[in-house]
């Protein structure tokens, strides 16, 4: 195999109480990526449609991930060329850079034979999170790379596993065109937390991993509360309640922000209530001069896959 085409996924990160350690991979959203072996050796950015982002490879986080993988596999006998087709909006809130970060890493792995599983894929990837918000978090490119829901259960040693995806769940995600950088994001949060918010959050996360394995919608709808990052930095997104409200009113189980925001996703159960969910959301926008996009999505189990 000397090309391949992938689709690579968005991605929703920080699941409500599960900041930096949650995040479940989108399927009705991503970008494409040809990457290519070529003669001459090293990693180029040749094309990239659709954003204006740099093609150096040391300065695009696809190129830094791929640079990653290359300095732990050693001497490889030829180079790649990667053209990256975006669809997800940069500072979205929907794992942009983790879709070419984990993309690049994957179509490269495939390329070379697939010396690294889907897992020993990541801190390649989170490589590419680095360079994107001076922040290597994984909670986009975990569930890029393995699909489905995916828990960080530790950064250090680096832990990630895959969690259970009921079968029913769906996705609305809201993205107001508004763009909120990460680093910007992480600068309102505080280094502390006090212990009344720690036990809110450990019960919170732990239903919803819960209700994700008993498939317990409602267990699911009660767990998606996030008392510590939330109210920090929802104030930076316009109408931030007003969606919630309306989206729970609409037969949402419930929501947050989605990654650093400004983006704001819901979950449902079944795809009939995650479109209503989907207008309902709309609506708290309509009166404000902000475009925006919606998409509804089923969980995506795979995460990156081959195209064409
Ligand atoms: N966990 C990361 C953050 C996700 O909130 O900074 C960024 O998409």
């Amino acid at each position: 195999m000397d090309a391949i085409k992938i689709f690579a996924p968005a991605t929703i990160a920080n699941v409500s109480c599960g900041f930096d350690v949650l995040g479940l991979c989108l399927d009705a959203v991503g970008d494409e990526m040809i990457i290519s072996k070529t003669a001459e050796k090293g990693v180029k950015i040749s094309k990239i449609v659709g954003q204006n982002l740099p093609l150096e490879t040391e300065n695009n986080v696809a190129g830094v991930a791929v640079l990653a993988l290359l300095e732990k596999y050693g001497e490889v006998d030829c180079g790649f060329d990667i053209e990256i087709y975006k669809k997800i909006k940069p500072g979205s809130g929907i794992g942009s850079s983790a879709a070419s970060s984990a993309g690049a890493v994957y179509g490269v792995n495939k390329l070379l034979g697939e010396p690294f599983t889907l897992s020993e894929l990541i801190p390649f990837a989170m490589e590419g999170e680095r360079l994107a918000s001076g922040n290597a978090h994984a909670d986009n490119v975990a569930p890029a790379l393995l699909g489905g829901f995916t828990l960080v259960r530790s950064y250090d040693p680096l832990d990630v596993i895959k969690l259970h995806s009921p079968s029913e769940l769906y996705a609305t995600v809201i993205h107001p065109k508004i763009e909120i950088k990460t680093a910007d994001s992480r600068a309102v949060l505080k280094d502390t937390v006090s212990l009344k918010q720690t036990v809110t959050q450990l019960g919170n996360l732990g239903g919803l991993i819960s209700g994700l394995y008993s498939e317990d919608y409602n267990l699911i709808g009660r767990s998606l509360q996030d008392v510590i990052v939330e109210p920090l930095r929802s104030v930076l997104i316009p109408n931030f309640d007003k969606v919630k409200e309306f989206a729970k009113e609409a037969g949402a189980l419930g929501g947050s922000i989605s990654g650093s925001g400004p983006s704001i996703f819901a979950l449902s159960k079944g795809k009939e209530t995650a479109e209503k969910v989907a207008i309902a959301m709309a609506k708290a926008y309509e009166n404000l001069d902000i475009e925006f996009d919606t998409y509804v999505s089923k969980l995506n189990p795979e995460g990156n896959k081959i195209i064409d």
